[in-house]
């Protein structure tokens, strides 16, 4: 792989071991994929934090530790120094106000405490949330970033048109350091053109259709771009989201066009490129039935747990929670987590929206979730959450059946106990 002098110097220790160490994953990462050359970043968003038990006998040695073992796979303990350009924290395991609820020991929430100190120490912003372009982080067109997490990454290339791969735990401890990325995957211009067509006969319009089409579209083009063509209702941020998220949970898509919508598709043929599409899938009333019907893995109507909020919650998405809750009350037998990330929490706090969701008997969750915390309420047998994502992975991450709907299917659940969603 061909570096610059600069890089050369970080390789040989002339910035330090971290730095050093860092290229050395970056080098052996690329040439891997067959990188000619890595690119510059600023804006790295990677998982830093320390809030698991499998990681206690590393902290023992010290957070330095951790970062070498996790973030740069080095079998020798270097100094982490400041991060070298702008590093954000996605979502963690623990939500650092409602561990107890989470059924988290109190050392292990010492523990993330201790591990974001010495991360904050180091640049590292604490968003704590999937999805950074919620709360401050947004690249621009073209700009090259290193991000994990599918859902963030999809809409970091189709709706902002910013290029990234899905990266890794270590790849974005090494571009943190040293602001490298191997230049390969999505980075490249002319990997970023559609392949698939999607032609739309049901005119997709609310949040549960989109994130039904998502899945669909994931099912059948797995992990190429597809086109999404006659879109009739303009979707906003929300739904976008979901269906990104959707779409990267049964096929793993990294980047979608719809023309006219999403950044680097004007049209059409602007969406292609030179590429002719490899095929082209209808989508209508039978396959929204079908993906609909897919997405339910629950036979018991008597729910124990509802999950809103995944991807994170916008504050539109928590003000509508918040209406629909309004003068409720919970079921005894069921509890609602919803989730958004922590300075929309705030906001939420000052709208009122946050008294009223507790007063109702739910409560507002931040920095998580329960598929990346694999924490569920106690003894949960049936969920119900308005997320296909959701739907995809907690049945098998949790052994649990589980129900998919509208936001307002998942409140009404929460409030009777009992499942009566559906479609119309
Ligand atoms: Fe975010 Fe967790 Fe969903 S990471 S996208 S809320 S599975």
């Amino acid at each position: 792989m061909q570096l610059t002098d600069l890089e050369k110097a970080m390789l040989d220790g002339v910035n330090g071991r971290a730095k050093a160490a860092a290229m050395d994953l970056l080098v052996r990462y690329g040439e891997a994929v067959g990188a000619e050359r890595l690119v510059e970043t600023n804006n790295v968003a990677g998982a830093f934090n320390a809030s698991t038990p499998s990681v206690r006998h590393i902290v023992d040695k010290g957070f330095d530790a951790v970062y070498s073992e996790l973030n740069l796979d080095s079998d020798e303990i270097v100094e982490i120094p400041h991060m070298a350009v702008d590093t954000w924290q996605l979502i963690t395991g623990i939500d650092n106000d409602n561990w107890k609820i989470q059924g988290v020991d109190e050392s292990l929430i010492t523990m993330q405490r201790e591990s974001e100190a010495y991360l904050g120490e180091r640049s590292i912003n604490m968003c704590a949330t999937c999805t950074p372009y919620q709360v401050g982080n947004v690249p621009v067109k073209g700009e090259h970033c290193a991000w994990m997490e599918s859902s963030a990454v999809i809409y970091c290339n189709s709706v902002l048109g910013a290029r990234t791969n899905v990266e890794g735990k270590e790849s974005t401890g090494a571009a943190g350091l040293t602001g490298r990325i191997p230049y390969w995957g999505y980075h490249l211009p002319e990997n970023r053109f559609g392949t698939h067509q999607i032609e739309l006969d049901f005119p997709v319009h609310d949040m549960m259709d989109w994130g039904i089409l998502g899945y669909f579209i994931g099912e059948m083009v797995e992990e190429n771009r597809p086109v999404i063509n006659n879109v009739l209702h303009h979707p906003n941020m929300i739904k976008l989201k979901h269906f990104g998220a959707a779409a990267a949970s049964s096929g793993g898509v990294e980047m979608f066009h719809i023309p006219g919508i999403t950044a680097e598709a004007n049209s059409l043929a602007e969406a292609f490129g030179p590429n002719k599409p490899v095929e082209v899938f209808r989508f209508g009333q039978r396959e929204r039935l079908e993906t609909y019907q897919k997405l339910q893995s629950a036979t018991d109507r008597k729910v124990d747990f509802i999950m809103l909020g995944c991807p994170h919650n916008s504050i539109e998405q928590v003000a509508l929670i918040a209406e629909l809750l309004r003068g409720k009350t919970i079921h005894h037998d069921t509890e609602l987590w919803v989730h958004t990330p922590r300075a929309i929490k705030q906001v939420a706090e000052r709208n009122g929206y946050l008294k009223t969701i507790e007063q109702a008997g739910a409560v507002v969750m931040s920095d998580t979730c329960p598929a990346i915390s694999r924490r569920l309420p106690k003894g949960v047998r049936v969920i119900a959450t308005d997320s296909a994502k959701q739907a995809h992975y907690l049945p098998a991450i949790a052994n649990v059946q589980g129900w998919f709907g509208s936001v307002t299917d998942c409140v009404e659940a929460a409030i009777t106990g009992s499942w009566q969603g559906g479609m119309s």
